[in-house]
C-alpha cells in the first residue's frame, strides 16, 4: 500500500472510532433537556474531519499504544472543538450559517441554546477526561491530561486567541501577531491533541515528548494557515462553510498578509520543520508525517 492509501485508511478508521465514541459518550436525545441534547448532538455527530481525535490516535500508534485507551482523549477534544465551532459561528462572533454542510447549531436551533450546547459540551469534554476508565492512566497523568486541555482551551490557548481574532477586524497585524493569533485560536487544541496521547504514556521520555510537541505546534500553525487559504480559494460547497468570510469580515489571515504564494510557503515551511522534528521516532510516525502533509494539501 502507498503511504496515500495507508491515510486514507487510517482517517477512514479514525472517523469511524471517533463518531461511535463521540456517540456513546453524548447524552440521549431522549433524556431532558431535550432540546439541549439534541443541539449537542447535532452539533457534534456526523461531520467534520476528526482531525483532533485523528492526532490523538496517530500519536497513540507512533508510541505503540492501545487506542481504545484513547476514546476518552480523543472524545474530550472533539467536544471542546465543536464548543469552539458553535460559539464561533454566533452573530456576535463571525456569524456564520454553514457549518459542515449544514445550518449552523444557532440557525437550525437558536442562539441561547446554542450558546448552552457549547457550554455543555466543555463541561462533558473534562467530565470523560476525569472518569473514562478505558484510558488506564494513573490519577497524576489524568490530571496532567486535564490540565493540558484546560490550558490550551482557556485564555493561554482557544479561548484568548479567539479575543485577538475579534480584536484584530479590521486591523494590519504583523507577521508576529499574526502567528501569536493562530497559535492560540488553532494551534493550542491541536498541540494538546498529540499532548494528551503523549502523556497516555506513562513515563514518556522527555525528548520524544518534546519531539511530539514541536511537530504538533507546527501543525497546529500550518492548519490555519491552510484554513484561511481554503476560505479564500476554495467553494462553499467543497469546504461546507461559507466561503470567503474573511475577506468579507476584514479578518487578518496569511494570504491577506503574505499573498497566497506565501502563505502556501509558510505552510509547506512549518511541515518540513514538523516532520524532521518526527525524523527519531522512526516508521512508527508515518502516520503523524502524513497527517502533516494532508493538513497542508486538504481540500476542506
Ligand atoms: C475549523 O476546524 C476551525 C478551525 C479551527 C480552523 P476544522 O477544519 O478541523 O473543522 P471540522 O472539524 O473538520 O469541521
Ligand atoms: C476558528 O477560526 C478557530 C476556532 C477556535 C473555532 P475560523 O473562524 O477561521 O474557523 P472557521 O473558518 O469558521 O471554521
Ligand atoms: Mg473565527
Ligand atoms: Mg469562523
Ligand atoms: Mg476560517
Amino acid at each position: 500500500m502507498t503511504t496515500d492509501n495507508r491515510l486514507k485508511a487510517f482517517l477512514t478508521e479514525c472517523q469511524e472510532r471517533a463518531e461511535s465514541a463521540l456517540d456513546q459518550r453524548l447524552p440521549s436525545a431522549n433524556k431532558l433537556p431535550q432540546r439541549l441534547h439534541e443541539a449537542m448532538r447535532y452539533a457534534v455527530l456526523g461531520g467534520g474531519k476528526r482531525m483532533r481525535p485523528t492526532l490523538a490516535y496517530a500519536t497513540g500508534r507512533a508510541l505503540g499504544l492501545d487506542l481504545g485507551r484513547l476514546d476518552g482523549p480523543a472524545c474530550a477534544l472533539e467536544f471542546i472543538h465543536v464548543y469552539s465551532l458553535i460559539h464561533d459561528d454566533l452573530p456576535a462572533m463571525d456569524d456564520d450559517d454553514l457549518r459542515r454542510g449544514k445550518p449552523t447549531c444557532h440557525k437550525a436551533f437558536d442562539e441561547a441554546t446554542a450558546i448552552l450546547a457549547g457550554d455543555g459540551l466543555q463541561a462533558l469534554a473534562f467530565h470523560v477526561l476525569a472518569h473514562d476508565s478505558a484510558m488506564a492512566v494513573s490519577a497524576e497523568q489524568r490530571i496532567a491530561m486535564i490540565d493540558t486541555l484546560a490550558v490550551a482551551s482557556g485564555v493561554a490557548g482557544m479561548v484568548g486567541g479567539q479575543a485577538i481574532d475579534l480584536a484584530a477586524v479590521g486591523q494590519s497585524l504583523t507577521l508576529p501577531e499574526l502567528e501569536n493569533m493562530h497559535i492560540h485560536k488553532t494551534g493550542a487544541l491541536i498541540r494538546a491533541s498529540v499532548k494528551l496521547a503523549a502523556l497516555a504514556q506513562s513515563g514518556i521520555e522527555a525528548d520524544t515528548l518534546q519531539r511530539l510537541d514541536h511537530y504538533a505546534k507546527c501543525i497546529g500553525l500550518s492548519f490555519q494557515i491552510q484554513d484561511d487559504i481554503l476560505d479564500e480559494e476554495s467553494d462553499t460547497a467543497t469546504l461546507g462553510k461559507t466561503q470567503g468570510k474573511d475577506k468579507d469580515h476584514n479578518k487578518p489571515t496569511y494570504p491577506a498578509l503574505l499573498g497566497l504564494a506565501g502563505a502556501k510557503q509558510k505552510a509547506r515551511e512549518m511541515h518540513e520543520t514538523a516532520v524532521a522534528a518526527l525524523q527519531p521516532l522512526g516508521a512508527a510516525a508515518d502516520m503523524l508525517q502524513a497527517i502533516s502533509l494532508y493538513i497542508i494539501e486538504r481540500r476542506h
